[in-house]
């Protein structure tokens, strides 16, 4: 085995086939089951987007609205999500938090599945499963805010749809329906982008035919490092450092001297522009008009300008994403949280997917450790005891 042998990190290698989404960094386009992501940001709702994906089709009428039913159902903050909340720190980062509540829900929702063989569940049982977390995982991100802000949790509104809801459970005021449309769009965004880090994390344990808790859960952890999504929260600190559209240039020459990833920018597969940035910048757009901060489009266009032109290299979806979500009035740290609760669909819908195609996921790697050697001959140091 030579080194041009190793796909490190994966680069470039296609592991399965996925009817899910496809990711066209050629045409700088994303489609989830064909159709174009900002077509459907622009018209549709989370509930519908969800339909899409984990069935293939966008709902009938009949067919949303007894997803909305499902949804609005499980939107209640549950007594056993709530104690283990509880119980972590509030200086813990809220990934945790987000992450110990799905653990907890998935021991509910399985409870008596004690043979590991049954653990996979059927497919309806795992379209009902993917429904639930999806109703449930609002109240839980909303009442992290809410606990760090020395608030008590709101009771869901079964009268508002998903977005207006959620905003509802955050702040416990009704936003104004641009900002409603605003976040609609970011959780179609970021809903689903076919075999990402946190995507294929599900998968793989899916593949061992673990449960859809447990694959959820190993995608939350995937998905809080900053070269994935904790980006969307890195863009906010690098946005507080910088302070305004003036300083860019000089922050810049510092950053990049040191050598500092730049957050919010880059991608592993878009390499001339990541296909979600123009419809989120334009939703960015609309949140800074109505909030009334040019400060905030000045010192996104500045650095977004700068950094292109002295490295070639184009926002993702967090760079838009962040001041947007901050625009709004979520915490910094609640931004990864907020992704969850968007991309748990994508998560879902491969989940879904592997199960009904699974071959397991186990790669090979090449040994690069000491030669074989022998416990004879092999004395402990016991001068330091
Ligand atoms: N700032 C500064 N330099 C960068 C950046 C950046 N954001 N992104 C790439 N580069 C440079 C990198 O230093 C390297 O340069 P050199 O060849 O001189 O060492 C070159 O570009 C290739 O970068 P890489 O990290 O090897 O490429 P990758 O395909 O592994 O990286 C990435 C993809 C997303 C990890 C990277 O662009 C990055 O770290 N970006 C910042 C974090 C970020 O915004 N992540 C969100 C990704 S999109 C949303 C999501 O999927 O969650």
């Amino acid at each position: 085995m030579t080194d041009t042998d190793i796909k490190k990190g994966l680069a470039g290698v296609v592991v399965d086939y996925t009817a899910v989404s496809k990711v066209n960094p050629d045409t700088n386009s994303l489609l989830y089951r064909g159709y174009p992501v900002q077509e459907l940001a622009a018209t549709q709702s989370v509930e519908a987007v969800a339909h899409l994906l984990w069935t293939g089709e966008l709902p009938t009428g009949q067919q949303l609205a007894t997803l909305r039913e499902a949804e609005r159902e499980n939107r209640a903050l549950q007594p056993d999500v709530k104690a283990a909340i509880d119980l972590i720190p509030l200086d813990a980062h809220p990934m945790d938090e987000v992450r110990t509540a799905v653990s907890v829900i998935g021991a509910r929702e399985t409870r008596g599945t004690l043979n590991v063989m049954d653990a996979v569940g059927t497919p309806q049982q795992n379209l009902e499963r993917s429904t639930r977390l999806f109703g449930e995982l609002p109240a839980i991100v909303a009442y992290g805010q809410r606990r760090r802000r020395g608030l008590e949790p709101v009771e869901a509104r079964d009268d508002l749809d998903y977005a207006a809801n959620f905003l509802w459970l955050a702040f416990g005021e009704e936003a104004d329906e641009v900002v409603v449309d605003a976040f609609n769009r970011s959780m179609i965004l970021y809903a689903e982008h076919s075999f990402n880090a946190s995507t294929f994390t599900a998968r793989v344990i899916t593949s061992t035919l673990s449960d859809l808790y447990s694959a959820v859960v190993g995608a939350i952890g995937a998905l809080k490092g900053p070269l994935h999504g904790g980006a969307n929260e890195a863009v906010l600190h690098i946005f507080d450092e910088i302070g305004s559209a003036e300083n860019v240039s000089a922050w810049l020459d510092t950053a990049l001297t040191e050598k500092r990833k730049i957050m919010g920018f880059g991608h592993r597969v878009y390499k001339r522009g990541d296909s979600r940035v123009p419809t989120m910048k334009a939703a960015l757009d609309t949140l800074v008009a109505h909030y009334d901060r040019p400060d905030v489009a000045a010192l996104y266009d500045a650095l977004e300008a700068e950094f292109v032109a002295r490295k070639g290299i184009y926002p993702n979806l967090d760079y838009p994403s962040g001041p947007a979500y901050n625009l709004i009035g979520f915490d910094t740290l609640t931004f990864t949280p907020l992704f969850v609760a968007a991309r748990v669909v994508g998560w879902t819908a491969h989940i879904m997917e592997q199960q009904a195609s699974n071959a397991l996921i186990r790669p090979l790697s090449a040994y690069n450790g000491p030669d074989e050697r022998h416990i004879e001959g092999y004395v402990p140091d016991t001068s330091t005891i």
